[in-house]
């Protein structure tokens, strides 16, 4: 199956009819978990991946996993939570997987089992539409760095400043990429996140301009990240029929 995250792009923005011919999942759901469900968590502030369209949460993730609980039978109950605490509860079983454009890394590999990659992104930074002064990693030393906290834009920012490369930057964790935005002209200078989410929120903000986040010399500052979904380690089961709809 391939998903277009572009699709996805285009319907938020334009309202276009294939958004209602998509599956909806009602948010308000307070299920636990059972034999006769799918129990999923999310974030759903990261957009096309998931995101909230008529008080429903939609994107990428959810058609996928919507696929998945198709195959096995049962219904879907998809859960919005703190992106921090998505590891955690997938890996003490308290749902049965995580779907919310995680990037595959060897921490967390510690803690979960991933299903294949089924995208690609890297780091992008959002800064006012203004802005001709930074234009590289090097550049945000001393600035205000607004991140969603949990994140690999928080972890690699806390890095970059540890080694030196953003002397003096404060790093600032929101709930959402889209809230740590919102703060850019006041409290945020620069916000840090995934390449199609950094592309929807300036797409959505005239005032705001977007690009990789790259050193001075030309390297990337971090590597190319895959998403996965992620399962307990050992659910192989769960991780086949993922990865079957994958
Ligand atoms: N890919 C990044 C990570 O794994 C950001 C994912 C944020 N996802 C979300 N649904 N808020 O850390």
């Amino acid at each position: 199956v391939v998903f277009s995250p572009l699709l996805f792009i285009f319907a938020a923005k334009t309202l276009s009819p294939y958004i209602s011919a998509v599956s909806t999942l009602a948010i308000a759901s307070c299920g636990e978990k059972n034999d006769n469900q799918l129990l999923v968590y999310t974030e759903a502030g990261f957009a096309p991946y998931e995101f909230v369209y008529k008080n429903e949460i939609v994107g990428v993730d959810i058609e996928i996993m919507k696929a998945v609980a198709d195959k096995i039978g049962v219904e879907l109950d998809v859960q919005d939570t703190n992106f921090d605490a998505i590891i955690g509860g997938v890996q003490t079983g308290k749902v049965n997987a995580g779907a919310a454009g995680i990037t595959i890394t060897a921490e967390r590999l510690e803690s979960v089992d991933f299903s294949q990659p089924y995208t690609q992104t890297e780091q992008y930074v959002i800064l006012p539409a203004d802005n001709t002064s930074v234009k590289f990693v090097e550049d945000l030393a001393g600035k205000n760095i607004g991140v969603q906290q949990g994140t690999t834009s928080d972890l690699m920012v806390e890095e970059l400043i540890a080694n030196g490369k953003m002397t003096g930057a404060i790093l600032t964790p929101y709930n959402t990429p889209a809230l740590a935005a919102a703060g850019i002209g006041t409290k945020i200078d620069a916000v840090v996140t995934d390449k199609l989410t950094a592309e929807i929120i300036i797409n959505n903000n005239a005032g705001l301009q977007a690009f990789p986040l790259t050193n001075s010399d030309g390297s990337p500052v971090a590597e190319i990240e895959k998403y996965g979904i992620c399962v307990a380690k050992g659910n192989d089961e769960l991780l086949a029929i993922i990865n079957e709809v994958l």
